[in-house]
């Protein structure tokens, strides 16, 4: 599925090697079908598959998702319970999988706030795929990007208060360094499903000069053809960097 785009991306130039994504739009995809929230949740969880396998087959190296936000922990307490219950779901479902098609997971965001169970499924799947070189998927749970910032200022300011770092050796990469996101490079794509145009506390640092792609796709319905329509977009674009072109 989705062959003819892929050779399209063959052909197109260079492929986005960060990928970060806003799932978006689950709740009402299930209200749309007067179902419950949780049902539109575990729909996205297919999405997520799909994804995952998408962006292996296009090329992509780093695919960051956001899963839930640290705004997100003031929903409802059922709400809150039945995603702490997929997100365990998931790892037990997907992770011999993941493991196989050498992705390797990672967990950005405040995972003290997981319950004990969901904790210790993100420590396993972080575990038993720390071999794969194929994919770095990136789960942002309990995340949010001002904490992330606010976070990095503190374990600077503890450095320089250690003597290990000097007050003028702080710059942006040292900022950089201490991102839950330091391995790897800034998003080339942004994708956001449900077509909400904002961030709402998403990798603000490292969206910098990342290409935008706002869809009104809900997340349960995104595919991975949707995935290859929006490489193609990005293939298109000129990127400036705030330079002109030559
Ligand atoms: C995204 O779907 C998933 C999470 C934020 C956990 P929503 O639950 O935000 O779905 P909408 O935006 O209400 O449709
Ligand atoms: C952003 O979606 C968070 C995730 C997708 C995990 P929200 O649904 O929480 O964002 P807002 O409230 O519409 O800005
Ligand atoms: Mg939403």
């Amino acid at each position: 599925m989705g062959d003819d785009l892929l050779a399209q991306i063959r052909l197109g130039g260079a492929v986005p090697r960060h990928v970060a994504i806003i799932m978006d739009g689950n709740g009402r995809w299930a209200l749309d079908r007067h179902l419950p929230r949780p049902l539109g949740h575990r729909a996205g969880m297919n999405a997520v598959r799909e994804v995952v396998e998408g962006a292996i087959e296009a090329g992509v190296e780093v695919l960051t998702l956001f899963a839930f936000s640290e705004e997100n922990w003031q929903r409802p307490p059922t709400e809150i319970s039945a995603l702490m219950d997929l997100l365990e779901e998931y790892i037990a479902r997907e992770v011999d999988e993941l493991r196989e098609q050498g992705v390797r997971v990672h967990v950005l965001g405040d995972r003290t706030r997981l319950v004990p169970g969901a904790r210790a499924a993100v420590e396993r799947v972080e575990h038993d795929t720390r071999d794969g070189t194929r994919l770095s998927l990136n789960l942002c749970i309990s995340y949010s990007s001002r904490a992330e910032i606010a976070r990095a200022a503190r374990l600077l300011a503890e450095q320089v208060l250690a003597g290990a770092t000097k007050l003028e050796d702080i710059d942006e990469a040292a900022v950089q360094e201490q991102l839950y996101t330091a391995p790897w490079r800034d998003p080339d794509l942004l994708i956001r499903t449900s077509g909400e145009q904002r961030l709402s506390n998403f990798l603000l640092w490292q969206l910098a000069y990342t290409e935008l792609l706002i869809t009104p796709v809900l997340w349960p319905d995104f595919s991975r053809r949707q995935l290859f329509e929006a490489i193609l977009d990005y293939q298109r674009r000129e990127r400036r960097f705030g330079k002109v072109t030559a």
